[in-house]
């Protein structure tokens, strides 16, 4: 049997990206193409992601953009196997740009179509870069979601922890925002707090101690908010040590929530030789928060597998790796199936 080719599209929030994920005749999935477009610029002016133009930009962006894909994997749309799309969770308009292009090309090519969770699509990625066997644990901090997810197989998964209310990405926006440090506000906020106190301020770390596994960062937010006024005007330093000090909450928040969950896997599965967490979104390029991970796992005797950032964050390739595994498992979606804004894994 020939080795089966993915075309994946990924357009659920403010990156326009196709790939192209093939299986070695070895097993191992290879990546072929990963074609990123931002956004970012589009939105730059706005401090934030506009909708509108966020699908604006994936239509007039798409086409080009799996080509340019399927032409870097030197591939042809007659050898593709099947297409993926991100139906969701995201912005509608980005979703249903996304997935018409696969449908469509789904539909002309007589071939399978599959409609993929993006925040599957981040789980099962550690698999693509690192070959993990299930089960493991993911930490999963992106702007739009903050979870700790218990992957045992494809499509089984299990949210230990979410957040209640912003997501860690975007509580690093907000107070980039509040601190008038620019868009996207994570790598900002992380430059403005290298020569800041993280001890000057002390910011709460919400729902520490508790048994729950979830996040909540919106009283954060509020506290630097309020240091930040009480301090007016705030002078460079004042800055510095905001952000300093909300990005060590941050971390603490991070470390105490995994402590939780490591030990909570290890109960579970005390057969597990090697216990592994892995990470995805964002924010886990931010240093601060990533040696509170290594430090958390280590002392739990984890293993943290932390794939290159390029697929840390929102890429085609994770969506064509995802439809790989679900198309190996004879699994296909049809035509109607509807984009989902909102899709709990
Ligand atoms: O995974 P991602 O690229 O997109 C999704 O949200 O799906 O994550 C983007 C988020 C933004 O909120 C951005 O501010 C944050 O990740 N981020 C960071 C850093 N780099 C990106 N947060 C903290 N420190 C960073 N160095
Ligand atoms: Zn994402």
């Amino acid at each position: 049997e020939k080795c089966p080719v993915i075309l994946g599209i990924e357009t659920s929030c403010d990156e326009t990206a196709a790939a192209v994920v093939a299986r070695d005749e070895a097993g191992a999935p290879t990546i072929l193409s990963n074609v990123v477009y931002s956004q970012i610029d589009d939105h730059a002016a706005f401090g934030g992601v506009v909708p509108e133009i966020s699908a604006r930009a994936h239509a007039e962006a798409l086409d080009g953009i799996v080509t340019a894909a399927l032409d870097e994997a030197g591939v042809t749309l007659s050898e593709v196997s099947a297409v993926a799309a991100t139906a969701g969770p995201g912005l509608i308009g980005g979703l249903i740009v996304g997935s018409v292009m696969a449908k469509a090309i789904a539909h002309a090519r007589g071939i399978p179509f599959l409609a993929v969770n993006h925040l599957e699509g981040h789980a099962l990625t550690p698999r693509l870069t690192d070959g993990l066997a299930y089960p493991y644990l993911m930490l999963l901090v992106s702007g739009g979601h903050t979870q700790i997810l218990l992957v045992r197989g494809l499509g089984d998964y299990e949210r230990w922890g979410t957040t209640i209310d912003d997501a860690l990405g975007e509580a690093f926006d907000k107070t980039a925002k509040l601190l008038g440090l620019g868009h996207p506000g994570g790598p900002m906020v992380e430059r403005a707090a290298e020569d800041g106190d993280p001890k000057r301020f002390s910011f709460p770390r919400p729902m520490l101690r508790e048994a729950r596994l979830d996040f909540s960062f919106s009283g954060l937010k509020t506290s630097v908010r309020q240091a930040a006024e009480k301090n007016a005007p705030v002078s460079r330093q004042d800055v510095s040590d905001l952000a300093a000090s909300f990005q060590a909450a941050c971390a603490d928040t991070i470390a105490d929530r995994m402590d939780r969950a490591f030990a909570r896997f290890r109960d579970m599965l005390p057969e597990i030789a090697a216990p592994t967490i892995a990470v995805a979104g964002g924010v886990a390029a931010n240093q601060t928060i990533r040696h509170a991970l290594e430090t958390a796992a280590r002392d739990a005797g984890f293993t943290l597998v932390a794939p290159p950032f390029r697929l840390c964050t929102d890429n085609g390739a994770m969506i064509a790796y995802a439809g790989l595994e679900r198309f190996e498992a004879k699994m296909s979606d049809p035509l109607d199936t509807p984009v989902r804004s909102r899709w709990p894994l």
